[in-house]
């Protein structure tokens, strides 16, 4: 079924956003959540990150990108010679899609229309935190933040311009090199800290 139109007002400010996304029954992924998860880090940083929804960690701390990908992420970061705290963090979807399986709970990839549903809360808090450039870690973001399907493999350490003008740097998703076979992965991880590098300096 399509998504209910969403009736909240516009937040207005971060913790206003992270207040009405507690709210949110846009679609049914919410319902299961312990809880909404917005981003964090500061107002105008240099760039702005965007996963895909929180998981299993995220969702019981409300915290973006704490959990085995985030440490990925964080070791990529200061290997791109980024300080975590000078760049904000966020997700596409605000709340972990999962499937309870015995006492585990699976992550289940967030559906189009999911997607879509929670969109404005993205756009919200790009607007409010007004970063200087994008990052997409991965293909929900990407389709997120550019309005398209993109072929992450292809089109990563490129840079993209949205309708409102931003740039979008694009990149694999840490999970996506958890997910490889061990031999692959220094490698893997060697191409993803310089994608993260490159969004730190000037769009070509
Ligand atoms: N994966 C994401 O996309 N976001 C998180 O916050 C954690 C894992």
């Amino acid at each position: 079924p399509a998504p209910r139109v969403q009736l909240l007002p516009a937040a207005g400010t971060l913790p206003a956003l992270h207040e009405a996304v507690q709210r949110c029954h846009a679609c049914p992924i919410g319902a299961m959540a312990t809880q909404g998860v917005c981003g964090e880090g500061p107002l105008r940083p240099r760039v702005m990150f965007v996963g895909e929804q929180p998981g299993d960690q995220e969702d019981l701390r409300g915290r973006p990108f704490v959990g085995p990908a985030g440490q990925l992420f964080d070791r990529a970061l200061r290997q791109a010679g980024i300080e975590r705290e000078t760049v904000f963090v966020t997700n596409a979807v605000r709340h972990f899609k999962y499937e309870p399986r015995g006492k585990r709970r699976i992550h289940k990839t967030p559906s189009q229309q999911e997607v879509a549903a929670c969109a404005h809360w993205l756009e919200e808090e790009i607007a409010l935190v007004q970063p200087r450039a994008l990052v997409a870690l991965g293909a929900t973001a990407a389709r997120a933040l550019l309005g398209r399907p993109a072929a992450v493999l292809k089109e990563r350490g490129q840079w993209f311009t949205r309708a409102d003008k931003r740039q979008v740097l694009l990149t694999l998703h840490p999970s996506a090199l958890l997910r490889m076979p061990p031999e692959d992965q220094a490698e893997a991880f060697e191409n993803f800290a310089r994608d993260l590098a490159l969004s730190i300096q000037e769009p070509v």
